[in-house]
């Protein structure tokens, strides 16, 4: 595929929508209504979209799993006029953070030419495995203690040195027990794996290796961040429950296939991300924390990042 790239002007204009996603969360913030903040931010996001000028797919959007409002898959969004674009949308990742006020929960999204997002049909749920280029080439259907020495070696560091976030859920247990096995340590996180998901495809970022099962809109629009950053992921589509299952195999989706960086973003794409509640932990990425959206007396503010293809990272505010 060509060279996709973004002028400053309309790369701002699609920054808007997730800055409207967090900016509709912000009030409910601390509310205690998870599906509450989602919807806020789907709807902030939809009038956002009508104003960009792209012709926009929405290839993966959230929700459906959730019970939640949705972007739905194969929803037109932006004026129609502009590039064509596969959109892989997540309006708040970390709802429960946001309606309990915690720290992390971010609107975020990716943007990609048309065609190059993985669909993941109704399988709601990606086995992960996202590490920066020095782990290149490890499989995430290899023995996780053979992963974690032989990436210890590429590294150069002693194996208990490796730092490997790992989703607190009792499908991820089997993960967490290998990493501690090897004497490495496990970074238990509750919700919102975008975050960390950077963090471990970042060369200097503070997480070695993020491992286990989580969100699969969350994974593609992710594998976007993950392959600007030039870092490695595979992932094996994990659907959770019997129906779940059943709707993978009457689709005709193979669950053991491996899928690569190149499956899951096939090009190059821009991601964008705002902060819902406070944002920390991307000093190591050289990007200063971001505080929550907040609407204000003299009006309202945001913090955001953008993740461009070649891994060039912008922190953007808007007040
Ligand atoms: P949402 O807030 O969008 O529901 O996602 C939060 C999250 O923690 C994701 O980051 C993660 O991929 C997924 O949920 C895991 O799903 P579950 O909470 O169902 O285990």
């Amino acid at each position: 595929m060509p060279s996709f790239t973004l002028n400053d002007d309309l790369l701002l204009q699609i920054l808007g929508v997730t800055e409207a996603a967090a900016l509709a969360a912000a009030p409910l913030v601390g509310q205690a209504d998870r599906n509450a903040v989602d919807g806020a931010a789907v709807a902030g996001m939809r009038v956002a979209f009508s104003r960009v000028p792209i012709d926009g797919t929405i290839v993966v959007g959230e929700g459906e799993k959730d019970e939640a409002p949705l972007l739905f898959t194969g929803e037109r969004v932006g004026t129609g006029a502009g590039p064509r674009v596969d959109i892989a949308v997540d309006p708040v990742d970390g709802t429960r953070l946001a309606a309990s006020n915690r720290p992390g929960a971010i609107a975020v999204m990716s943007v990609a030419p048309r065609g190059s997002l993985f669909d993941p049909g109704p399988v709601f749920y990606l086995d992960k495995f996202i590490t920066s280029a020095a782990g290149e080439g490890l499989r995430i259907d290899a023995p996780t203690s053979d992963t974690l020495h032989e990436l210890a070696n590429r590294l150069g560091r002693p194996v208990a040195s490796l730092r490997v976030a790992v989703q607190d859920r009792p499908r991820n247990q089997a993960y967490a027990d290998a990493v501690c096995s090897v004497g490495a340590a496990v970074v238990s996180f509750r919700d919102g794996d975008v975050i960390p998901a950077l963090q471990a495809a970042h060369p200097r970022g503070p997480i070695d290796l993020l491992l286990g099962t989580g969100g699969a809109p969350e994974g593609v629009l992710t594998a976007v961040a993950v392959r600007a950053l030039g870092g490695w992921m595979q992932a094996r589509l994990a659907p959770q429950t019997p129906a779940e299952r059943e709707r993978t195999h009457a689709a005709g989706i193979s669950i053991d296939r491996v899928l690569d960086l190149a499956d899951l973003a096939a090009a190059d794409g821009y991601f964008f991300l705002t902060a819902v509640t406070d944002v920390t932990g991307l000093a190591d990425l050289g990007v200063d924390d971001l505080p929550r959206a907040a609407h204000g007396a003299s009006g309202s503010r945001t913090a955001s990042l953008v993740v461009s293809p070649g891994g060039g990272i912008r922190r953007v505010t808007r007040e």
